[in-house]
């Protein structure tokens, strides 16, 4: 893994509006998780105040806003966010190359290292007639494959992604190209809404760079131990 990101490639994601809370939990994770993901819930509810508050533990952070406007106003906006030196941030795929190739050369232009710029593709919440509706006729996976083909081809660094496309993806893309997925359980852990999931050694087995996993922490009577035992899952399986 290059760039910001570390060895751990557990980032759990903090989905609450509640600073203290977000705090209190990213403390408690100092070196146990390779980064937090900070989301539209918690970045419009505290702004980037609240974002500093989580940042100062020195953990990287994937603020996951997924911008999509017109090519200039995403630009701005990714000018605007990247001075919170974001690991990671996210934009949709579907804005379009130019789009894309925007957002990109805007993230280069920040002082010190640059954030990873990944597309989101096809939401995970939209089925196929959804996409028809959309005037999309693909199946949702040839959605998928294009629009990370279209990512790839702008210069964004990956894309998030499903569980299962992480293999389709990583045959298409190649080993550089950051596969970002969530809908990862370890063993034990409630499935809750998500509907097709994967352990995580078998995520990173098949490719995926970062996993990202939410409430089998956060929900845990113990955060720490449970990101522990996660990484204990995945050096079992490497073992
Ligand atoms: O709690 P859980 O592990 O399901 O949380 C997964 C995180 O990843 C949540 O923040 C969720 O919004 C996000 N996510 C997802 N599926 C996607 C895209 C993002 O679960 N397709």
């Amino acid at each position: 893994m290059t760039g910001p990101l570390s060895k751990n490639p557990v980032f759990c994601a903090l989905d609450t509006t509640s600073v203290t809370q977000a705090v209190t939990l990213a403390q408690s994770l100092i070196g146990k998780v390779g980064g937090l993901k900070v989301g539209m819930e918690f970045f419009y509810a505290n702004g980037p105040t609240g974002y500093q508050a989580v940042a100062e533990t020195g953990i990287p952070i994937f603020l996951d806003l997924k911008l999509h406007d017109i090519p200039n106003t995403v630009a701005g906006g990714i000018r605007a966010i990247t001075p919170l030196k974001p690991a990671i941030l996210t934009i949709h795929t579907a804005g379009g190359i130019d789009m894309m190739k925007a957002a990109k050369q805007a993230s280069m232009e920040a002082a010190g290292p640059s954030p990873l710029v990944v597309g989101v593709t096809v939401l995970t919440s939209l089925d196929e007639s959804d996409l028809k509706m959309a005037g999309v006729g693909d199946t949702a996976a040839d959605q998928v494959r294009r629009l990370a083909g279209n990512a790839q081809e702008a210069g964004l660094d990956g894309v998030v992604c499903s569980p299962l496309e992480v293999d389709l993806l990583r045959a298409d893309c190649g080993p550089d190209f950051k596969l970002i997925v969530p809908g990862i359980r370890p063993s034990g852990a409630a499935i809750g809404d998500q509907k097709r999931v994967m352990g995580p050694a078998e995520a990173l087995a098949k490719g995926a760079d970062v996993l990202v996993i939410g409430r089998p922490i956060t929900q845990a009577n113990h955060p720490a131990n449970a990101a522990d035992a996660i990484q204990a899952e995945i050096a079992a399986s490497t073992s």
